[in-house]
């Protein structure tokens, strides 16, 4: 696609951005952002939940305020129940409503498989912006929830697990990023990706091509969902995990052990529903960030660092 160059739209240069900024004022910019997809548990209301916050990561992930919000649903009324649907965007309302924001409207329309998300709009003031281009050598990589929702799910669906089983996992999904995103602004951490369906592979791929830096991860230090590496030995894997990790297969560097390497990234290139935020974290506001993160009683793990670029390796032991 030819690029846009108006200098308004501040993150022309990002590769491959899921959310755009665009400058409104001397002071602030606008951070727009959309996602939608397939149901991906069987509870309506759960899931319109899980989209709604999925949608609403991107803005967090940038130091964003969410203020509006627009739905996107596709259902088919024909052939099934109208409350079902108005499930689904009651769980979306709600998730709205609890991230301070409003649903201003939306757009429906029929179709045979199931679809909801949002549109979300969201303000940020520009001096305390977080992008994915400002990783510098030296900076901590903390990761704010554990991975393995796309295995998790795909086990699921095989009926290996059944869905009351994953309570910690929908939970997690159903989990704005809210409080991550208040502990980066508090501490002023700068440059930051959420992990969505591009893996965390596949998102700190693009965050060191933004960066022009590399990095180091530490995959026994990378938090997971209960039972992901068993059930990625049963061959739970999502199609997504294979595309993922041959498109960032040729920088990745694996220093682990041989028997462990193939299991291991998969897990790293899984695709991700409403995952954490991936934050670069200067090694002097490490302590402080670890300590808002909680206080606020969410997860922080430091998976690895940030190294001289620009070769945008990424080297796992
Ligand atoms: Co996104
Ligand atoms: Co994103």
């Amino acid at each position: 696609m030819p690029k846009f160059d108006d200098p308004n739209y501040l993150n022309r240069e990002q590769h491959f951005s899921d959310a755009g900024i665009y400058r409104i004022s001397e002071t602030h910019a606008l951070v727009q952002t959309v996602d939608f997809f397939t149901p991906i548990v069987d509870d309506p209301y759960l899931f319109g939940q899980i989209a709604a916050a999925n949608a609403l990561s991107d803005v967090y992930a940038m130091g964003g305020k969410p203020l509006t919000a627009l739905n996107i649903i596709c259902f088919p009324t024909s052939c099934q129940p109208l409350e079902i649907m108005q499930t689904i965007l009651r769980g979306g309302y709600d998730k709205v409503k609890e991230a301070g924001a409003v649903v201003v409207g939306g757009h429906s329309i029929e179709d045979p498989e199931p679809k909801y998300g949002l549109s979300v709009t969201g303000l940020v003031e520009i001096k305390r912006l977080i992008s994915g281009s400002g990783a510098c050598p030296g900076d901590l990589l903390v990761l704010t929830k554990p991975l393995g929702t796309g295995i998790i799910n795909t086990a699921v669906k095989g009926e290996m697990i059944a869905e009351k089983e994953v309570d910690l996992v929908t939970g997690t999904m159903a989990t704005l990023n809210a409080a991550a995103s208040a502990a980066m602004l508090e501490c002023g951490v700068l440059a930051c990706t959420d992990i969505t369906g591009f893996s965390l592979l596949g998102h700190l791929h693009e965050m060191l091509l933004s960066s022009s830096v590399s990095a180091e991860l530490k995959f026994d230090q990378i938090p997971l969902f209960p039972r992901v590496k068993e059930m990625v030995s049963m061959g739970m894997i999502p199609g997504g995990a294979y595309r993922n990790l041959d498109y960032v297969l040729p920088h990745i560097n694996w220093q682990g052990s041989a028997d462990t390497k193939d299991d291991a990234l998969i897990i790293m290139a899984d695709p991700q529903t409403s995952g954490g935020l991936l934050a670069a974290v200067a090694p002097g506001k490490i302590e402080s960030f670890l300590a808002s993160l909680k206080t606020r009683k969410t997860l922080g793990e430091v998976i690895g660092r940030i190294t001289e670029g620009p070769e945008n390796k990424i080297t796992i032991s």
